[in-house]
This record gives structure tokens, sequence and C-alpha cells, in this order.
């Protein structure tokens, strides 16, 4: 096991300095995805015994989520094969480190597997990236509906429920946290819990996929409708996580935006769907084959125009490094983004870099620029690290990225990977994705 050797404070001052210009050639394989895994790792309280999970990305918000686990009592170790092995029979407590919880936002479903394992938990509102009020009303008023008692003071949520009683709960919004949420709740509860307008997401369909195979009977996930069938019992499973459509969509954005040449190799394509039919229409050529998606770019790309949507609509994470590309694109696009109130905080470092972006409310106009330059830039947050990033790789000159902790917290790896495909990239101090804690 590794430990933490003060390098989460080193994050703080480390950079990534990229000299941009350069096309991207070659193959990508990408990590695991880090919105499944951290929904899986909560689920995996419910479960007494070894939970092993492979395909799990080496980045910061999995090593504070097994932080928190293991500050609950469950026995939490990566194995030198790199699968994750967790063993929630001996949890001890059923209140959650509050700054630890603080710190991210998927940090909150363990709130519905504790109570579901004690009948009484406390958890503190979660943090996240700031990108809007990003509050948790759903999973409350959800938990609420599947009998639980809950209460907030201090900020913090304090529960108590017997056993969670099956209900039909409506979301307002299909919110991918509340969905999971409540599934990881509702997976041994006494009766049947079906959620409609619920979240479609590819990490929806695989926690419960998680959740089946630890002997939970889900129906209708990656659709709009869920059907749970509560278990008296579960038991631990051997799980791959799925690979990172985010991860994917990045480096694919980033072999156009350098007019590159990138094979990436285990991108699942249903996943990428959403954000490639933007990229085609761009002008951005995507073949796939047995080895992969292939992606090339030769020119400028083509303005295009972008409504983020919950899955399968235009992913929202994939708004930030994707007004990137369009920042050099031919003509004006508009990108909207419904799902969250203020997620354009990036676009400024943008313009530090030359580019022309106009926020109006929740639409960015992006007036495709010739060049752009290299300048000192920030992570406003983990997209809007990734944004800089791929700016940076087209940009002439050098761009010199600070607050990487943003960055860390789900890209595994990238400035080796980057280096691998070509790029002129370093980073000052140590990847801290790599420290598990
Ligand atoms: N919302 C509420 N009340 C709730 C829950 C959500 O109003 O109780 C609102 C949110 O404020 C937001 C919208 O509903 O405006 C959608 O939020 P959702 O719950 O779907 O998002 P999330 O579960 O908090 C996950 C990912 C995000 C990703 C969104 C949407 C994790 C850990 N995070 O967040 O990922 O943007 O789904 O797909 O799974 C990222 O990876 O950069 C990231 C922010």
């Amino acid at each position: 096991m590794d430990h933490d050797s003060g390098a989460g404070r080193q994050q703080y001052l480390d950079k990534i300095i990229i000299r941009g210009g350069l096309a991207l050639h070659g193959e990508v394989q990408i990590g695991g995805s880090k919105n499944d895994t951290v929904a899986i790792m909560a689920a995996a309280l419910l479960v007494p015994g070894k939970t092993v999970l492979h395909n799990v990305p080496r980045i910061s918000d999995v090593n504070t989520l097994n932080e928190i686990l293991r500050l609950l009592g469950a026995e939490v170790a990566f194995r030198e094969d790199g699968a994750l092995e967790i063993d929630a029979t001996t949890l001890r407590t059923s209140v959650a480190p509050q700054e630890l919880v603080r710190q991210m936002r998927a940090s909150f479903n363990v709130l519905g597997a504790l109570l579901a394992r004690f009948g009484h938990a406390s958890v503190a509102m979660p943090g996240g990236c700031d990108i809007g009020s990003r509050p948790v009303n759903f999973h409350v008023r959800g938990l609420e509906q599947l009998g639980c008692h809950l209460t907030l003071e201090h900020g913090i949520y304090t529960g108590e429920v017997d056993r969670f009683q099956g209900a039909s709960i409506n979301l307002e919004f299909p919110s991918a946290g509340a969905t999971q949420h409540l599934m990881i709740a509702a997976a041994k509860a006494n009766g049947r819990t079906i959620i409609t307008n619920c979240a479609a997401e590819p990490e929806v369909v695989d926690l419960a996929n998680f959740l089946n195979a630890s002997g939970a009977k889900i129906e209708g996930a990656g659709s709009t409708r869920i059907v749970i069938d509560g278990v008296e019992e579960m038991h631990p499973a051997e799980f791959s996580v799925i690979p990172d459509r985010m991860q994917a969509g990045t480096f694919a954005i980033a072999a156009a935006i350098t007019g590159g040449d990138v094979l990436i190799k285990n991108a699942v394509i249903e996943h990428m769907r959403p954000v490639f039919a933007k990229m085609e229409e761009a002008g951005v050529t995507i073949t796939q084959d047995k080895a992969g998606c292939r992606i090339q770019r030769t020119g400028r790309v083509n303005a295009v125009d972008i409504k983020t949507m919950p899955h399968p609509g235009f992913p929202t994470d994939m708004q930030q490094p994707f007004v990137a590309l369009l920042c050099l694109a031919d003509g004006v696009s508009t990108v909207t983004e419904t799902v969250y109130e203020s997620r354009f905080r990036y676009t400024t470092e943008l313009v530090r870099m030359g580019a022309d972006i106009r926020v109006e409310d929740r639409t960015a106009i992006v007036r495709g620029a010739e060049r752009l330059t290299g300048a000192p830039v920030t992570c406003t947050d983990l997209r809007g690290g990734a944004a800089v990033v791929v700016a940076g790789l087209a940009a002439e000159g050098e761009t010199v990225i600070d607050n990487l902790h943003h960055l860390d917290r789900g890209y595994e790896g990238i400035v080796d990977h980057l280096k691998a495909l070509g790029a002129d990239v370093t980073r000052t101090g140590t990847e801290t994705t790599t420290v598990s804690v």
C-alpha cells in the first residue's frame, strides 16, 4: 500500500507546462470511470464480505472515498494487480468523517448505504466542483419516501429508519447522483421501489450491474424507469468498472484540436455517441473497428451549436473541453448549459489564451479564432482543467496551468498519456493521482 506523503498539499504548488502546437498521434488506453467507481464504492458498504473491483482509476476522488470507507471501519486496499478490495464486514460506525465528505459530491451516497446497514447514519452535506448550487434535495426527498426520517443540523444530515420500505419515487430532474443513491438505498428495502424520470447515464447502468452481481434485483437501468425489488441478503462480487467516457472524450477532443490521429482503444462506443455525434458534425473523422475508436482531423473544425442534457443528450462534463475545441473553430458556436447554472467560470481562462467567448446567462457564444496563445492559466474545476489542457495543446507557445488538485480528482496519468501521444508536456512535482491514501 502507498501512503499519503503530503502529496495532496503539493498539488496546490504543482504546475503543468505545455508547449503547444504538436499534433497528437498514437494510441491511448482509457482508465476506469470516476463517476461509476465512486458510486460502486459507496454501494459496496451494503455488502458484508470482500468486494473486488477491477479497472478502478487511481485518482484523488477514489483516494478520498477510500479514506472515508476506512474511517467507517471497512478494510480497503489496492492489490498488487491494481484491483481494489473493499471489505465492509467490519464497519463500526455510521458517522461519516465530515471533512472528507465535504471534499466530493459522491460521498453523500454512503448515507443510503449506512442507513440500510445500521438503521441510522450521519453524513455531512457533500462538496464537489463549484459549478452551481448542487443541492441534495432529490436524494433527501427520495430517502424520506423510502421511510427514513432525516434532519439537517450544522451541515450534517442525520437519518433513522427501521428498514427502508419500497416506494414510488418520481425525480423532479433525472439526477444521476439521486438515481444512484436511491438504487443503493432501495436494494435491501422491504418490497418494490420504482424510480421514474430517473437518470439513464452509463454509470447508473453499471451501478445496477454491480448491485445485481452482488445479489440485488434491479431492472430497467438505462431507461427512465427503474424497478428495484428489495432483497434480504447481498453477497460480495468481483466486478470491473466501465471505461471513463469523459476521459475518452477529452482525449478525442485533444486529438481533434491538435489536428492529430489518435486511437482510443477501449472507449465504449455506445457511451460516446452524444459527444462523437457533435464531433462529427464539427468535421472530425471518427472511425470504429475492433482496435477501438480512431479520431482524425486536419485543419480547423466547423462551428457547432450544443445544448447539454442528461444522457443520452450531450454530457455537461464534456461541455468545457468541447468549448476549448470550438475556440479554434471556423465560425460562431453557441453552447448552452442546461444541467448546471454556473459551469462557465473556466471560460475566462480560455479568454486569457486569446479565445473569443461571451457568456450570456447559460449560453456561451464562442467566436472561433485563428489561433490561441499560451498563457498562465488555472484549473477552475475538474473539467475546466481539462479545457485549459486541451487548449494548451493547440496554443502557440507555453501554457502553464496551476490549481491541479481539480484535475487530479478525475484524470489518471493525463500528463504521461499526452506525452506518449507526442505532446510536449511536463508536470512539476509528483503526479499525485498515483498516491493512494
Ligand atoms: N440536483 C438537484 N437536487 C438534487 C440533485 C441534483 O437540484 O438533489 C440538480 C443539480 O444541481 C444539477 C442537476 O440536478 O443541476 C444534475 O445533477 P446530478 O444529480 O445529475 O449530478 P451529480 O450526480 O451531482 C454526477 C457527476 C457529475 C456530472 C453529473 C451529470 C458524479 C460524482 N458526478 O453529478 O460529474 O456532471 O452527474 O451527469 O457522479 C464531473 O465528473 O466533472 C462531474 C461534475
